[in-house]
């Protein structure tokens, strides 16, 4: 299979991260100096994704223009000789094909994804949880999408969390397949974790066949009363073999406070001309 368009889901009221999400939506939160959004969009074109659906929620605009020309601020710092600071703005003018989806209302992961339908057509699609970002040697979704052409199935990341992370994920139950690859016989959307099949998460990358759409469609509020995408991968993987990849790589999740900051010092502490004084901040605070 070739997969050319990714959906990334940013439907989300953001409850987890108020008051800072009261405003702008938590995908324009920063890791560093980056949007989240723009972070993901940046992972989906290192992956070779021609095309990105983002589902918004009705007026949720701010994440679809980080993505247009900022042409006065831009004529601010040509005027000004800032050329570096300019290509760096420069980075986030359509990086890539953006089509805008809109999710009425918040009725589900699994819902937020029927609505792309219509954008992704018939054919293999990505789904991208901006929440969790990655840093890996090869683009998280890269190596699903390679796992997922070599196979020609879908394909899910997979993460291995602690007893205590169990019941906020999706747990898959999973049986060795290939190197980091597990053929799913199951999976339950956050489970207690004396009733989950394993302790491998889900994590916010997905490939995905069309046929996807009509069980969502035909899907009935599971757990939260929403429309759960993990349901709908269950009817899936009853018609056709489905697999999980234990990626290679760190993953943080941006809608956890501790996540959030670990991914500003992780993020900073990859940059040359941060580290060093960020590594002396850390050291002084530790020490202390
Ligand atoms: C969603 C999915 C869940 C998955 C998680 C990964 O949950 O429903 O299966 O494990 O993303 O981050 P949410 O974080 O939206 O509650």
């Amino acid at each position: 299979m070739k997969v050319r368009k990714a959906v990334i889901l940013a439907a989300g009221m953001g409850t987890r991260m108020l008051p800072a999400s009261k405003v702008i939506s938590k995908e324009m939160l920063p890791v560093v100096d980056t949007p989240a959004i723009q972070v993901v969009v940046e992972e989906a074109v290192a992956s070779g994704i021609e095309e990105v659906i983002i589902v918004t929620s009705p007026g949720k605009t701010l994440v679809l223009d980080q993505f247009e020309k900022a042409m006065e601020l831009e004529h601010h710092l040509e005027a000004r000789g800032k050329g570096d600071i300019l290509s760096m703005l420069r980075k986030s003018n359509h990086p890539v094909k953006i089509t805008p989806a809109e999710q009425a209302e918040p009725l589900g992961l699994g819902h937020a994804v029927l609505q792309s339908r219509a954008a992704v057509g018939a054919e293999p699609f990505a789904v991208m949880l901006p929440d969790d970002i990655f840093d890996c040697p090869r683009a998280c979704l890269r190596q699903l999408l390679d796992a997922a052409e070599s196979n020609d199935a879908p394909v899910v990341a997979l993460l291995k969390v602690a007893r205590s992370e169990i019941s906020k994920y999706g747990i898959v139950d999973a049986k060795a397949a290939g190197e980091r690859l597990f053929e799913l016989r199951g999976m339950v959307e956050k489970p207690a974790p004396e009733k989950a099949p394993s302790d491998f998460a889900i994590m916010g990358r997905y490939v995905l066949t069309p046929e996807i759409f009509d069980l969502l469609a035909q899907g009935k509020p599971g757990a939260g009363g929403e429309i759960q995408l993990t349901d709908a991968l269950m009817a899936l993987a009853q018609r056709r073999r489905i697999f999980g990849y234990e990626f290679e790589g760190i993953r943080y999740d941006l809608g956890d406070r501790v996540g959030f900051i670990s991914a500003q010092v992780g993020f900073g502490l990859k940059r040359p001309e941060l580290a060093e004084r960020l590594r002396a901040y850390l050291r002084s605070v530790i020490c202390s």
